[in-house]
């Protein structure tokens, strides 16, 4: 049994049934085979993670970003960030409608037990499935704890102990990532024009950028998170920013021509999963090289133990590393190949 067809069981062995009305809520949604049992058109999807959203609204459902209420059974699936978890779990409650159900989906290394125990202190918990390295539970929704609204509060952004806006959930919340910071000195007075941030994240590589670049015309920040961009929009005050939910590896070419930066920037991210995997970086290296002007230039940083190297060199005519450490590698490429 997959992760994904764990949700199923608690309706196929009745102990949760799927309610003749109201609508079906499902906050970070993923395409998943116990989705066949609700009906369509009370179904709701919410998703801030773009290909993932993406993928919902092919597969056909009704896609959201964010939790329309009232619903009679909310479904919550966990992402790796506890404070996310948490504070989802609390939305769905206070989005059902009293009676209503609310189930937990989620691997024990998202923290499914850690969060079982939490709820379990503040309201009864109805059941529970153990299955395929992880949990399913559902409860009914009865009075609201005083701790959701604090659960709640950590989907806002607020300002890390560095100063940036940041929310729960999104890469590098409480500090700067410090493969960002290693790029940043090679980027002064260095970039003009029109360019792109791949992966931009809450905004730091960004922020830097303009700072130091009175040439920049334009900066397009390409973020997959819809969260981390909610936070870019307040960490990056430039009226020569723009900020983009979209998916570097699949993007829209009426929106993103080909030949048409002066140069991007980028920390790639190094995994969707939690193995790190070169794969998804050395697509944001492809797209830079199909995104740039003849001689357009890309500035990049990476782990060092990613393989990036014949992916820089088979996209671009020109391949420096600025430099190396022993946990990250910064590149400069010129005139792409493509
Ligand atoms: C290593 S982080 C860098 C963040 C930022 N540049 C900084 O300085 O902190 C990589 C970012 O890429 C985003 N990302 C992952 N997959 C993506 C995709 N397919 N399209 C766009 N962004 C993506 C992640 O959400 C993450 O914010």
């Amino acid at each position: 049994m997959s992760q994904t067809d764990r949700l199923s069981l608690p309706f196929e062995t009745g102990q949760i049934a799927v309610p003749d009305d109201g609508p079906i809520l499902a906050l970070r949604a993923q395409p998943c085979p116990a989705y066949d049992l609700f009906p369509r058109d009370r179904f709701v999807v919410v998703q801030t993670h773009f290909p993932t959203f993406e993928a919902l609204d092919r597969a056909g459902f009704n896609t959201s970003v964010d939790a329309p209420p009232p619903c009679s059974l909310a479904l919550v699936h966990l992402t790796r960030s506890r404070d996310e978890n948490r504070g989802n779990i609390a939305t769905a409650y206070s989005a059902l409608e009293q009676g209503g159900t609310l189930v937990i989906d989620g691997a024990k290394t998202d923290g499914i037990e850690s969060l079982l125990k939490a709820v379990k202190k503040l309201l009864p918990v109805g059941g529970a499935i153990s299955k395929a390295h992880g949990k399913v539970f559902w409860l009914t929704k009865s009075e609201t704890p005083a701790e959701f609204s604090l659960w709640i509060k950590a989907l806002t952004p607020s300002q890390n102990a560095a100063g940036y806006w940041t929310k729960a959930g999104v890469f590098s919340e409480d500090k700067i990532d410090k493969g960002s910071l290693e790029l940043v000195p090679f980027l002064a007075d260095k970039l003009k024009g029109a360019g792109a941030d791949l992966g931009a994240g809450w905004g730091f590589l960004a922020k830097e950028a303009l700072a130091t670049n009175p040439n920049i015309t334009a900066l397009d920040l390409i973020e997959a998170d819809k969260g981390a961009l909610e936070c870019a929009r307040l960490n990056v005050i430039d009226a020569r920013a723009q900020f983009s939910w979209g998916d570097v590896t699949n993007l829209h070419a009426e929106r993103y021509p080909k030949d048409a930066l002066d140069f991007v920037i980028s920390n790639p991210p190094f995994h969707q999963s939690r193995k790190a995997d070169p794969a998804l970086g050395q697509r944001f290296i492809e797209t830079a090289a199909k995104l740039l002007k003849p001689n357009g230039v890309l500035y990049l940083v990476a782990n060092r133990q990613l393989a990036y190297e014949a992916t820089l060199e088979a996209s671009f005519r020109h391949v420096e590393r600025l430099s190396q450490t022993s946990q990250f590698k910064c590149f400069f490429a010129r005139k792409p190949k493509l």
